[in-house]
């Protein structure tokens, strides 16, 4: 029997945006997303090995959802389904949550390009970055991209990461072995703008 994991689950909230644990009944909402954001997707993430309709299925999201779960319960992430409005549009996850001296999760992320520029996902990340400070013990959080991603190096940017590596081949996706550049908060940077929801709120101000 596992014991209880710090800060999960957990259910984060604001305005529109609206971040929590994964449902069984998401299966066709979070398939027809996937679906429908193929081209959107693909370039940025390490993929199942398949097509993708089949990997993003109803039926393989019955996997992910295990998986996730599993991960969850045993403490190596904190998986969010992002919904705004309501609707599920994306995804928050905290994962490779390393304790101890460590203290350390990578952030990654999506959104329904159909929502795409309303500030839902650096929303959401200010969000988790403040709850994995918080009620989850952690102390650092790091986010590694495609130098190509602008659209992603801009949330991070705008939440004041810090850009502090320059990972050569570092994870294989679309097809070959690509360059990330490395982003990182600790819990002291956060802590000295009042949290990173109230630093993006002033941003967005
Ligand atoms: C990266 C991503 C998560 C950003 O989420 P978001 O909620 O749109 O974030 P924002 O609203 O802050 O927009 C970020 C940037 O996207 C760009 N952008 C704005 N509207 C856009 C649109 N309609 N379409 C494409 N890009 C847009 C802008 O450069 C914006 O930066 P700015 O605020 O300085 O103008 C989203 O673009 C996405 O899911 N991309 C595909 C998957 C991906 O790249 N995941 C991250 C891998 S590291």
């Amino acid at each position: 029997m596992l014991g209880s994991v710090p800060g999960w689950p957990a259910v984060l909230a604001d305005g529109a945006v609206l971040l929590r644990p994964y449902k069984r009944s998401d299966a066709r909402a979070w398939s027809s997303v996937r679906i429908a954001n193929q081209k959107w997707l693909a370039p940025w993430e390490s993929a199942p090995p398949g097509p993708w309709a089949e990997m993003n299925s109803t039926r393989a999201y019955g996997y992910v959802y295990q998986d996730m779960k599993r991960a969850a319960r045993r403490g190596d992430s904190m998986p969010f389904a992002v919904c705004f409005q309501d609707e599920l549009v994306g995804h928050l996850n905290l994962g490779n949550i390393v304790r101890r001296a460590f203290s350390s999760a990578y952030a990654g992320y999506w959104v329904d390009s159909r929502v795409a520029g309303r500030g839902v996902i650096p929303t959401a990340l200010a969000l988790a970055v403040d709850h994995a400070f918080g009620a989850g013990g952690l102390h650092r959080i790091e986010v590694n991209i495609r130098p190509e991603n602008v659209p992603s190096r801009r949330v991070v940017e705008k939440l004041g990461f810090r850009e502090e590596a320059y990972h050569q081949r570092y994870m294989h996706i679309d097809g070959g072995w690509r360059d990330h550049l490395g982003y990182a908060l600790t819990s002291e940077e956060v802590s000295a703008e009042g949290g990173l929801l109230a630093r993006w709120r002033r941003v967005r101000a």
